[in-house]
């Protein structure tokens, strides 16, 4: 064992936030026997051999002592002590170790896990381990793997266990594998990443019965050697971390050495693993010992996980139909491809092949499991300091009811975030119909040190150390990408548009390609006035095409940027000769006072006048025909309040979109050849000329080549 020394896997150093109950720290700790420092990309090497002594103690030695033996004691950790036989530094053993020569998971198992026992307990007065030897003395005792008392574990004999029971070790197992294995597609997810940790260039996923029945991920990983794989299924073996500083830093998917013994809690298991040079067959049923035998296989790992919470019905009970669960297996998956467009993903459910991605490009790869066309994705891509912002959006058509197409990762981790979802809307606004989120999927790429994966079970959430930083830049990030090219929509060119099928819109971009910055702003091609068209819309002439304006959805987005650029410079407001009074409700009246700022800042000059009276001293100028009392009655009305502070800028966009949605032209008013090209002129001044600020479309183009076809003349 000499020179394999430095354990480079160990243990779970810091407790997530949740779960620091059962913060291994305080329990004991199975110590893999040997370095791994080939499996830790991107993790420094552990400090020095003897960082880790404080944190191995004599079991009833002084607190604070340094472990005798430093490497020595951590490498014996597990291997050795099976070696020894049971018993020896093993109070709470439960026999022999396994024919396999695995270490007995003595302390692991005798009651101080998941945190419910405190370290000592077996010593309490009553329980069954009093009446165990003491461990043996010296630094083979240590090796024995027994740090019962942990830094500050109190005098053992001072606890009292009272009414408080220490729960068999196999409940505990199971519940706390209920924290990391939801569902199957936690199973799923787990493997994947595991598989991808190990480096792995093709991922193979099959799963069966919604993955009650079975979840195998097989990889091409770099596989275990008999010992790691003998260990894999031990709680809190790690190859990834070493230290609590490792913590501050991970790069891999995985840290904790949780998920394998979680999964083995509540099933079949069994893990087919070569490095190149041996194989291993491990099996463990329900969380019994692990068994271990020599086998055949090419390098990399499969593991396989059969019947799925078969000892905890319960849960299984509460779990949706096998449909829904082999959806969010299958999507658990493309999370991960998303992550990795480098690695090929193969997907097999109930013998059906799925879902075949090979190894490609993030553009192709993301299209593909939107299920969109490349073109519709607009790349964002945003750095500021060390913080950077990148991935694809879909175009605005492509925007969903729910946030179902949104896909978010940190650090290629994928997470679920609110704030950034919210970013997103944000920088979405106005561009996307209202109601609608845009597909996307975006890559936060930020210092390991400013992201902590450590704070849900399922390490589904992080979060970040400075939020009001990732979500000016997500927003930032997705703005951008829509301005970076003209969302002209287009009636689609080509045969599949006969006379009679629906018309699909798209996306034409003419935008020059491999632009570098961004520019802030598409402009629309110039515009010759036609005419209008059944009192809606307006026809203009162009480079691209015939473009038609709906007039009311343009006019819109002219008022709209007006009142809000207008705000900065004082707004034009109408003084009323006479003020108008309006009768409001007594909920519109109680609200009223609040938003007397912000209203003032679109023009519409109000002051509440005794009871439920509210005074109308200015409207603003560009409301043309919309009366005060209509345009006072929309604000208070529409709900712009809601979850909105009515002092931000939020606040006064909303205000803006309904004062502009009221004062606008409506379709079937009719407009003299002025103020039809007033119109075009103000849209062509717009920054977002291409949606009303409901994220409607203004215009739409009928390209050159479709009228040609249209008339045959291609
Ligand atoms: N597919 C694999 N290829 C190679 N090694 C693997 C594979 N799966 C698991 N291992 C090894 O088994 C160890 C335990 O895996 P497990 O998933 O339980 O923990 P982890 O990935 O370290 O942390 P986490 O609980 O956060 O996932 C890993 O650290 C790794 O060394
Ligand atoms: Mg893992």
């Amino acid at each position: 064992m000499g020179p394999r020394a430095a354990p480079h896997v160990v243990r779970h150093p810091l407790p997530r936030a949740h779960g620091a109950g059962r913060a291994p720290g305080r329990g004991v700790q199975p110590q893999r026997p040997r370095a791994r420092r080939r499996r830790a990309r991107g993790v420094p090497a552990p400090g020095g051999g003897g960082s880790l002594g404080p944190v191995l103690r004599h079991p009833r030695g002084p607190a604070g002592r340094r472990t005798p033996g430093g490497d020595a004691a951590r490498r014996g950790a597990a291997g050795r002590a099976a070696g020894r036989g049971p018993g020896r530094g093993y109070p709470g053993a439960p026999g022999p170790g396994g024919a396999d020569g695995l270490a007995p998971r003595g302390p692991l198992r005798g009651g101080s896990r998941a945190g419910l026992p405190g370290p000592g307990l077996h010593d309490a007065p009553g329980s069954p381990e009093q009446a165990a030897p003491p461990p043996a003395e010296g630094p083979g005792a240590v090796e024995g793997g027994l740090p019962q008392g942990g830094a500050h574990a109190p005098p053992a004999r001072e606890l009292t266990v009272g009414r408080i029971r220490v729960l068999e070790s196999w409940l505990a197992d199971r519940i706390a594998a209920g924290e990391v294995v939801e569902r199957p597609a936690s199973v799923v997810k787990e493997l994947v990443e595991n598989a991808l940790d190990a480096g792995a260039r093709r991922v193979t996923v099959e799963f069966a019965g919604g993955g009650f029945e079975l979840v195998r991920v097989a990889d091409d990983g770099e596989g275990m050697d008999p010992e790691d794989a003998r260990l894999c299924l031990r709680r809190f073996a790690t190859s990834k971390i070493a230290s609590p500083d490792d913590l501050r830093r991970v790069t891999t998917l995985g840290f904790r050495g949780e998920a394998l013994p979680s999964i083995a809690a509540v099933s079949h298991v069994e893990v087919l693993t070569s490095d190149g040079r041996q194989a291993t067959r491990v099996r463990a049923e329900g969380g019994s010992e692990p068994v271990a035998e020599p086998a055949a296989a090419p390098r990399g790992t499969v593991v396989t996980v059969r019947h799925l919470f078969y000892n905890t019905p319960a849960r299984r009970r509460f779990l949706r139909s096998l449909a829904r669960e082999a959806a969010l297996c299958l999507d658990a998956v493309e999370r991960h491809a998303l992550a990795r467009p480098d690695v090929a993903f193969r997907v097999v459910r109930d013998g059906r092949e799925v879902l075949v991605l090979p190894a490609e490009g993030a553009r192709e790869r993301t299209a593909r499991v939107l299920g969109v066309d490349p073109d519709a994705l607009l790349p964002v891509d945003v750095t500021a300091q060390r913080f950077r912002v990148w991935g694809f959006v879909g175009t605005p058509e492509l925007a969903r009811r729910s946030r179902s197409g949104q896909y978010v990762f940190a650090n290629r981790r994928p997470v679920a975030s609110a704030l950034v979802s919210r970013a997103v809307d944000q920088g979405a606004r106005t561009l996307v119909f209202t109601g609608h989120h845009p597909v996307c999927a975006l890559f936060l790429e930020l210092p390991p040190d400013a992201l902590d994966p450590n704070v849900h079970p399922r390490k589904l959430e992080v979060r970040f150390a400075d939020e009001s930083r990732v979500f000016s830049l997500v927003e930032r990030a997705v703005r951008e990408a829509y301005r970076s090219r003209p969302l002209v929509r287009a009636v689609p060119v080509g045969p599949t548009a006969s006379a009679g099928a629906p018309l699909r819109l798209e996306v034409r971009e003419t935008a020059p390609a491999g632009l570098t910055e961004p520019r802030l702003r598409a402009p629309l091609p110039p515009l010759r006035l036609l005419g209008q068209l059944l009192r809606t819309y307006v026809l203009a002439d162009s480079p691209e095409g015939l473009v038609v304006v709906d007039q009311h959805a343009a006019h819109e987005r002219v008022l709209y940027e007006r009142l809000v650029r207008d705000r900065t410079r004082g707004q034009a407001a109408q003084l009323l000769a006479v003020p108008a009074s309006v009768e409001l409700s007594a909920a519109e009246a109680a609200v009223l006072p609040e938003l007397v700022a912000v209203l003032r800042q679109v023009g519409l000059d109000v002051e509440p006048f005794g009871g439920n009276t509210a005074l109308v001293r200015s409207v603003p100028s560009a409301a043309g025909r919309a009366s005060p009392e209509a345009l006072l009655r929309a604000c208070l009305q529409e709900g712009i309040w809601d979850g909105v502070s009515t002092a931000g800028r939020e606040a006064l966009e909303r205000a803006a979109s309904v004062v502009a949605c009221h004062s606008a032209i409506r379709s079937g008013d009719p407009l003299s050849v002025e103020e039809m090209r007033a119109l075009l002129e103000a849209l062509e001044a717009s920054e977002d000329p291409y949606t009303c600020f409901h994220g409607r479309p203004t215009l739409v183009v009928v390209p050159a080549e479709r009228l040609e076809a249209w008339f045959l003349r291609r």
